[in-house]
């Protein structure tokens, strides 16, 4: 019988997620009737009897299945934890999931997936740019553990995608291995380019041997959970880094992954091994976050728009990568109607010049804060190619689109009037 607290509908009514963020997964009779999750602050839970305790491990190991209506119990901190266990809830309603888990990071959260699926010798797919904590994963640590990667430029679309999957295979036919992992970012950090998912799975698909297929993991930061559910385009592992709109405030990091039970099975097993969960007090913090993550979402959106319109015509102003101005004629402008809900509010600009030019603009802001990180309720702007992408080789950066003359902008919830007006005075010390 399902919980009432984990209803989602009210007779054939079914429940949308942003009311389902208010109390979905949490029955105030389970704490005193306080009207929110207190802070779970406990590294163990006391079990009613040494039977409880051995059937609560004999489940959280996997060394039985399931019965009836059973329920995992409440272990060890690094295991699961209420506050963890809501939000985990919550974030799964959001990302269209049988499961959630939360992790300490973003990177944590991407690097826990790909352990639990990666094994010496396998070639790893992946899309360029991505961020550049897993661009240092993927060229410099995952190749020390036998690791060999095959990756495309967004920007190929779907011919670069295939390019990558033949190298991989003839990688594998010359080597042996099989594909362990398809890992891609959309869009991508900083470029906003698309990567089709659809196109993703049917790659995945045509690897699978033996009874395993490569699944796709995709890191869906810039837009997730409102504005892009990968799984519903054919992707096994949806990823974000909950520090950004999620956590939404700049005020914390962590990160989730969502799947099917099934998938996610292995990245729990990672997850308590290697210790990369969430703490409790992070949990509760964006759980909180998650009650307004739709109106902050949305807000900053229609803040991007006017600020991208005043870019765009602007005359110090080269090139705007906002995903609702792609040319009809782009290959991302389909996969953008088919895959995404929203332009979101990061994205980038090139402004005439270099990076004299850009450093310029960036020091005479005002209200825009100038700090690397995203989807705060204030508006950041950054360089990528000096800051978090300053490790990519430069003829790398130049291949990627990743130039002196790039500003990475996350649009925040303030009055866009004022947002255009800091950037109107910065422009002109160009
Ligand atoms: C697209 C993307 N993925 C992952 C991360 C890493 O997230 P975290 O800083 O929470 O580890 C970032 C951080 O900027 C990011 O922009």
């Amino acid at each position: 019988m399902q919980k009432p607290y984990k209803q989602r509908s009210i007779g054939d009514h079914e429940l949308s997620p942003e009311t389902l963020m208010m109390g979905y997964a949490y029955s105030p009779s389970l704490s005193e009737g306080s009207l929110k999750p207190p802070v779970f602050h406990t590294s163990t839970f006391v079990f009613q009897s040494a039977e409880e305790g051995k059937a609560f491990f004999e489940l959280a190991y996997g060394l039985r299945e399931k019965e009836e209506a059973e329920e995992i119990g409440l272990i060890y901190s690094r295991i699961n934890n209420p506050n963890l266990e809501v939000l985990e809830d919550r974030l799964a309603v959001w990302d269209k999931a049988e499961q959630s888990l939360v992790f300490s990071s973003g990177m944590a959260a991407i690097s826990t997936s790909l352990w639990a699926y990666l094994r010496p010798g396998d070639v790893l797919i992946h899309s360029e740019p991505v961020y550049g904590g897993s661009e240092y994963l993927v060229h410099n640590i995952l190749p020390d553990f036998g690791i060999h990667r095959c990756c495309f430029n967004a920007e190929e679309g779907v011919a670069g995608m295939d390019v990558a999957a033949e190298q991989a295979r003839k990688y594998i036919s010359e080597n042996g291995g099989r594909v362990g992992a398809i890992f891609v970012e959309t869009p991508a950090n900083p470029t906003n380019g698309l990567v089709d998912l659809s196109h993703a799975r049917m790659i995945s698909d045509s690897f699978e041997k033996d009874g395993h297929r490569p699944p796709v993991m995709v890191d869906n930061t810039f837009l997730g959970p409102l504005f892009q559910t990968p799984l519903e385009h054919g992707a096994d592992l949806s990823i974000t880094s909950l520090t950004k709109y999620v956590g939404g405030h700049s005020d914390l990091i962590a990160g989730s992954c969502s799947g099917s039970a099934e998938k996610i099975a292995p990245v729990q097993v990672m997850r308590t091994i290697l210790g990369t969960m969430a703490d409790p007090q992070t949990g509760w913090m964006l759980m909180r976050s998650l009650e307004t993550l739709k109106l902050r979402m949305e807000a900053s959106t229609e803040g991007a728009k006017k600020v991208a319109a005043f870019l765009r015509d602007h005359d110090k102003v080269d090139a705007v990568w906002f995903l609702d101005d792609l040319p009809g004629d782009h290959s991302d402008r389909v996969i953008f109607e088919r895959q995404c809900k929203s332009a979101g509010s990061t994205f980038s600009f090139e402004v005439k010049g270099g990076e004299a030019e850009a450093f310029r603009v960036l020091n005479a802001l005002k209200i825009i804060k100038l700090a690397v990180s995203l989807g705060g309720t204030e508006t950041l702007a950054s360089h990528p190619a000096a800051m978090t992408h300053s490790d990519v080789p430069p003829a790398e950066r130049d291949r990627l689109g990743i130039k002196d003359s790039l500003i990475r902008i996350s649009v925040g919830v303030e009055n866009p009037a004022d947002l255009i007006a800091d950037l109107a005075q910065a422009l002109e010390s160009i």
